[in-house]
């Protein structure tokens, strides 16, 4: 967490309000949760896309939270594990009164944000972050109406209750409990049990200083070769057992995959693009294409590439133009306003000469 990291209000997400489940796409997911969350959207957004990574892999294995306060991201992996064709469950750490007081290790900012007097590391609460545990279950079993046995409650202090538990595996791990001894205990308890392949998420390493310290210190003792890819300021994550993935440069619905494929299923004379340059972009850096890997990208707006792109920069062309080009399939790679351009795109192929997939 980030202390500064706004609060997002539901916007037009009532949980409960309607009789549809809550959450089941991810901008529902993402709305669902916002403001019982300290995450953002950017932060959430990529938790999301990592548990999407996990299903489209097909790594199994359990979510385990460290550090839920009111449920915000514990309510997004109970979402992700809900619709995730692996059976997965969520474990829940937290003391649910509130973080406990920070050491020396996590430096003057977090001695501050603690208040005076409060900075001698004992397991006492310093009163921010609460979340209580009834707050967290009525709002994941009722609001979000999640099925109880998804969860596993582990309440008190992760110094009491880590290590004793006996720990399943896991497939995401996610930290996000601010300061050095809490994140140590998570890793030196944890990480052994991340399966190969699962994601270790540490939510303030941008922001703390003591979780930043807890990460790097447990990587050197163990000689652990990590690399770690940053999300935002605040979040970062590492994969274990192989290289991250870039991060992720979509709403989780496994861009760079529906690319591959669809390149290497219909060639790149027949692939279009719709929207999003800095989707585009981002695909090109990581290397998934470059701009003459593809006939062309489909923008509302054409001039807003800019005159000056490169020599293999695409061809990119309003929609009315793209029929002419008659694509085999659109690749919808814009991030914001998915499902808009989504429909967008689902029409402009309904009005093609020949048959059209959108992806
Ligand atoms: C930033 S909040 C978590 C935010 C949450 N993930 C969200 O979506 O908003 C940090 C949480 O870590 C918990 N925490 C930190 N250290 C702890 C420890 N040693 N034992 C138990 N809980 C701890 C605090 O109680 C607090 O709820």
């Amino acid at each position: 967490m980030s202390p500064f990291s706004a609060r997002r209000s539901g916007s037009n997400s009532k949980p409960g309000a309607s009789d549809e489940p809550p959450g089941v796409t991810d901008d529902g997911i993402i709305q669902a949760v916002a403001a019982h969350s300290f995450l953002d959207e950017e932060r959430a957004r990529s938790l999301l896309a990592i548990a999407r990574q996990l299903d489209d892999e097909g790594v199994a294995g359990n979510f385990v939270e460290l550090g839920v306060a009111r449920g915000g991201s514990a309510g997004l992996l109970g979402l992700a594990a809900r619709r995730s064709p692996i059976p997965r469950r969520v474990w829940l750490f937290d003391s649910f009164e509130g973080l406990p007081e920070p050491t020396e290790r996590d430096g003057a900012e977090a001695a501050a944000y603690a208040g005076p007097r409060r900075a001698g590391g004992q397991l006492l609460t310093i009163e921010r972050c609460v979340g209580t545990l009834d707050t967290v279950r009525t709002f994941l079993l009722d609001a979000l109406r999640l099925p109880a046995q998804t969860f596993e409650f582990v309440p008190g202090w992760f110094q009491d209750m880590l290590p004793t538990f006996d720990a399943p595996p896991i497939a995401l791990l996610h930290i996000d409990a601010d300061w050095y001894d809490s994140v140590r205990l998570c890793l030196d308890r944890l990480y052994d049990h991340v399966v190969p392949a699962g994601y270790v998420v540490l939510d303030d390493y941008g922001y703390w200083e003591g979780c930043r310290k807890a990460f790097h210190e447990f990587a050197a003792e163990r000689a652990l070769d990590v690399s770690l890819v940053r999300v935002g300021s605040c979040q970062a994550y590492t994969r274990k057992g192989r290289s991250p993935l870039p991060p992720p440069i979509d709403r989780g619905v496994a861009i760079r995959t529906k690319v591959v494929d669809a390149l290497r299923l219909f060639g790149p004379e027949r692939v279009m693009f719709y929207g999003a340059g800095r989707e585009f972009a981002a695909l090109c850096e990581a290397g998934y294409l470059d701009g003459r890997s593809t006939l062309g990208v489909i923008d509302d707006d054409p001039s807003r590439w800019g005159a000056e792109r490169g020599h293999d920069a695409p061809l990119v062309i309003a929609p009315e133009a793209a029929r002419s080009l008659r694509p085999a399939v659109i690749v919808v790679t814009a991030s914001g306003c998915w499902d808009r351009i989504y429909r967008q795109a689902v029409e402009l192929a309904a009005t093609m000469p020949h048959r059209v997939e959108v992806w």
